[in-house]
């Protein structure tokens, strides 16, 4: 770990992410992320690379550069690189697993109701083309992580689930989820678990050898700094023959096929390294983004406890401005680095329906004046704002992105006034 010579904040963004445009408060990382610009410029030397040879590039380069990253990454998530695959985003990593894991007629699938669309809706197609049970888990917010395992503990004591996917932060409400615990737990069931890291990497320290999920999968385009697109995924060693590429492709061979013993431990990179023609710009741009945050950031640690602490002042900050609370439960386990602040809907004579009804104009308003984005969703019969929080922010991007959200909302009341007058 090296020290740093420019302070997070604004001056670090103006030094290291040079492309975002000066106007923007970029309070929304979580949903994007944003690569800094040292990050970027190896993106398009590699690019210029690639295409002035891709015969060599593809052939030559790329294969080396697959496992090295792979090694490096692996000294990040704690694990041999061989149960490592480099994919396209958690999404590709996630449909990876479910859609090549066997699974029979009958087996059951739970996930919290809160979990990804994307992932809901995968594992719905489980359900309509192979006859998978689908099992979702309501949860309502805050709550405490007890009460959380004890839900899944009722389901997975029945005996018939296969397997759980669940999240390390979910995305909306943006809340940490007990991922270690429900994988101990989910072990004590002898049911599969899969862990939705989407928000992970950079995010927060995962030891996967500690850990030990069956199947992990992160983004690494969005808080580990790489540009898009690019994610990891792990596999656990036993399982490593039941996983296969997305979209199958030459190096496929099957479940039980008889293979050398050095061939078996390579079994993942032997899979999964080259998966047709793509673009391997961002991969080969990973090693750079793990050397900036040791030694422009100062490490991982470094980063997170700037970004968990302006989250932390900043939700008090924005709660204390709208008059509303920060989701959270009793121990304070749910906020990271991003965070959820309740919007003033009773103070400004809106309810929920209001919100609905004008969801898209809000963020209409919100794209079209191009300087903040502020995801809204309704949990809990409750409307939220999310906001990030990154080592390029400073506290008055929050005061300022907080006031833009509001006056949106203040439109909206008054255009209800009207209407009732
Ligand atoms: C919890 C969670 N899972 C999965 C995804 C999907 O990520 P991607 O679009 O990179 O596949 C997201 C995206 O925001 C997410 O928040």
């Amino acid at each position: 770990m090296s020290q740093r010579s420019v302070p997070f904040g604004k001056s670090f963004r103006e030094i290291h992410f040079k492309e975002l445009d000066p106007e923007y408060l970029a309070v929304n990382h979580g949903a994007y992320g944003m690569t800094p610009s040292l990050v970027f410029k190896k993106f398009k030397e590699v690019m210029e690379d690639d295409y002035s040879n891709p015969d060599y590039f593809r052939r030559v380069e790329q294969p080396a550069i697959y496992v090295e990253t792979l090694k490096e990454l692996s000294t990040v998530l704690n694990t041999d690189y061989r149960n490592l695959a480099l994919v396209d985003n958690s999404t590709s990593g996630i449909n990876t697993v479910l859609r090549s894991y066997p699974f029979k007629k009958g087996d059951k699938i739970v996930a919290p109701s809160t979990v990804f669309n994307n992932c809901e809706k995968t594992i719905e197609f489980l359900q309509d083309r192979y006859g998978i049970i689908y099992e979702s888990v309501e949860l309502n917010y805050p709550l405490e992580d007890s009460e959380i395992l004890a839900l899944f503990e009722d389901i997975l004591q029945k005996g018939d689930v296969k397997l759980a996917l669940f999240d390390t932060v979910i995305s909306t409400p943006a809340v940490r989820f007990p991922f270690e615990k429900m994988v101990k737990l989910c072990q004590s069931f002898s049911v599969l678990s899969f862990i939705d890291g989407a928000h992970s990497a950079g995010l927060l320290p995962i030891d996967l050898d500690e850990i030990q999920p069956d199947f992990y999968v992160s983004n690494l385009h969005k808080w580990f700094f790489v540009p898009r697109n690019s994610a990891i995924l792990y596999v656990s060693k036993k399982n490593h023959r039941k996983i296969h590429t997305m979209p199958i492709v030459s190096s496929y061979v099957g479940d039980e096929t008889e293979v050398s013993a050095e061939e078996e431990n390579n079994w993942l990179i032997d899979r999964f390294a080259d998966v047709s023609t793509k673009n391997f710009a961002a991969a080969a741009s990973i090693r750079t983004a793990i050397k900036f945050r040791q030694e422009q950031c100062g490490g991982e640690e470094s980063i997170r406890n700037y970004c968990y602490d302006l989250a932390r002042k900043a939700s008090e900050l924005v709660s204390n401005k709208w008059g509303t609370s920060v989701l959270e439960n009793e121990v304070r386990s749910l906020t990271t680095a991003m965070f959820n602040v309740e919007v003033p809907l009773e103070q400004l004579g809106l309810n929920v329906d209001d919100y609905k009804e004008n969801a898209n104009e809000l963020y209409f308003s919100m794209h079209k004046g191009k300087r903040v984005v502020v995801p809204l969703f309704i949990h809990n019969n409750k409307v939220y704002g999310r906001f990030s929080a990154q080592i390029y922010n400073e506290l008055d991007d929050y005061d300022k992105a907080s006031d833009i959200v509001y006056q949106l909302f203040v439109n909206i009341a008054r255009k209800k006034a009207q209407k009732q007058f």
